[in-house]
């Protein structure tokens, strides 16, 4: 479980250039969900997840995980660092080992683990990324920017965190590599029942894939609850600057010319359904 209680970050403290990019955010999140985060540019998700990944310290409220308060004196760091996995945004800039192997090997070389099993997990999490065997020789730097993408990302999931937190993980990737990386994420997810927190701004991605959806606006955590009821909140999203999936948007239409579409509808195959059925009594 992840409780965080009134949780604020101020960049630049006591500064002239002063400001909070995360305003007394209140939430409990429950191990074993896969959950969204969205919000428009600024408004504090990076800040708050890295946060949540021990990265940053709140400048004030508690961020508490499985029973231990980051930061306090009584937390053990260390298991602290390799329960969570943070992906940053644009990671690919942060590759700087020789080779591709060495730099998915990193955390699990700190972690201390055995080489074979060092071996076994880079080669698992390059094969989860879509990676090629033997790319795992190369420079970082020969590759493409979508495979450097997921170099990055095989670092952290050949770390194995239960927590697992992803900030615009597939932003600038073509579109079958984003759903592939997404696919393999969401087995995951199921596989071996980790927590994952999921900043995106693909409303499509967020409907596919998470059971719950935070939202945030100018710092605050405006909304959090399940993905199906966030998308029948279609006006309030767009007053927040934020879309729906095209989808919903397509079945509230229907709604407003008079068709019997329930609201918060987000996927094709519940949309089909329901559509289906307007048909059929349509008919008689
Ligand atoms: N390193 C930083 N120094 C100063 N201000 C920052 C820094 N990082 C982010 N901010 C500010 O904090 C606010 C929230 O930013 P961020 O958490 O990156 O939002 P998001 O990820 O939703 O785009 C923004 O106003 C941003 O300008
Ligand atoms: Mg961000």
């Amino acid at each position: 479980m992840i409780k965080l209680t009134d949780v604020s970050y101020t960049y630049m403290s006591g500064g002239p250039f002063e400001s909070a990019a995360v305003e007394n955010v209140s939430v409990t999140l429950n191990s074993g969900e896969f959950i969204g985060l969205m919000g428009h540019t600024g408004s504090g998700k990076s800040t708050l997840i890295q946060m949540i990944a021990g990265l940053i310290k709140p400048t004030s409220g508690s961020i508490e995980i499985d029973g231990q308060v980051l930061h306090s004196k009584n937390c053990d760091k260390r298991a602290m660092r390799f329960k969570t996995g943070l992906v940053m945004q644009y990671p690919e800039y942060q590759l700087f080992e020789e080779t591709v192997f060495k730099d998915i090997s990193f955390g699990p070389t700190n972690m201390g683990l055995p080489k074979d099993e060092i071996k076994r997990r880079v080669e698992s999490a390059a094969n989860l990324v879509g990676l090629d065997e033997d790319i795992l020789q190369k420079s970082p730097f020969e590759l493409s920017g979508g495979q450097k993408r997921r170099v990055a990302i095989a670092g952290v999931l050949a770390m194995e965190p239960k927590l697992l937190i992803l900030d615009e993980p597939t932003a600038g990737l073509d579109p079958a590599g984003r759903d592939e990386i997404l696919f393999k994420i969401r087995d995951m997810h199921k596989r071996l029942g980790i927590t994952v927190i999921l900043v995106s701004h693909s409303m499509e991605d967020l409907a596919n894939l998470t059971q719950k959806i935070m939202v945030m606006n100018h710092g605050r955590l405006v909304m959090y609850d399940k993905t199906s009821e966030i998308f029948k909140k279609t006006h309030e999203l767009k007053d927040l600057g934020l879309a729906v999936p095209q989808i919903t948007e397509i079945c509230d239409k229907l709604r407003e010319k008079g068709f019997p579409v329930p609201a918060g509808i987000y996927t094709l195959d519940t949309a089909k359904a329901e559509i289906e059925k307007v048909l059929k009594n349509e008919k008689r």
